[in-house]
């Protein structure tokens, strides 16, 4: 399943919207039992831009699916690319704990979310 969705990655990543940086990301997340893709959306207002990780992952959970098991990403470097802090803030709200992460030369690697995110901001309790 991790090769599969680096496939839909890759293939995600065709599709970016990246006019202005010109670094085009892929993200394929499987969700129940479906995989749901998203590619990056730039915006000429560039906080309006949506990476390629919430698209896939906002695309599942608009859809009713809230069972995010892994994520897959791939961009156009040929390092690793990690989600930034407010994709893997979002992970952590739909608990996906398994993060593979290109290595931009045809490899990859998996990553708990712990990992990449080990101080979550998890509470607004306020006593
Ligand atoms: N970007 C993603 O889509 N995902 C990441 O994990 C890192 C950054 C996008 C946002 C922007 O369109 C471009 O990459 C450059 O920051």
């Amino acid at each position: 399943m991790h090769q599969k969705l680096m496939t839909e990655a890759i293939k995600a990543r065709n599709l970016a919207y990246a006019p202005y940086s010109g670094f085009r990301v892929g993200a394929a997340l499987l969700g129940g039992d479906k995989i749901y893709t998203g590619s990056n959306i730039e915006n000429i207002s560039f906080g309006a831009t949506c990476c390629a990780e919430r698209v896939a992952i906002f695309k599942a959970v608009s859809e009713g699916i809230r069972d995010l098991k892994a994520i897959a990403v791939v961009s156009d470097s040929k390092n690793s690319t990690f989600p930034c802090g407010i994709c893997l803030q979002v992970m952590a709200e739909f608990s996906i704990q398994k993060i593979i992460v290109s290595d931009g030369r045809g490899g990859y690697r998996e990553y708990t979310l712990d990992q990449l995110l080990p101080c979550v901001f998890d509470d607004i309790n306020r006593s």
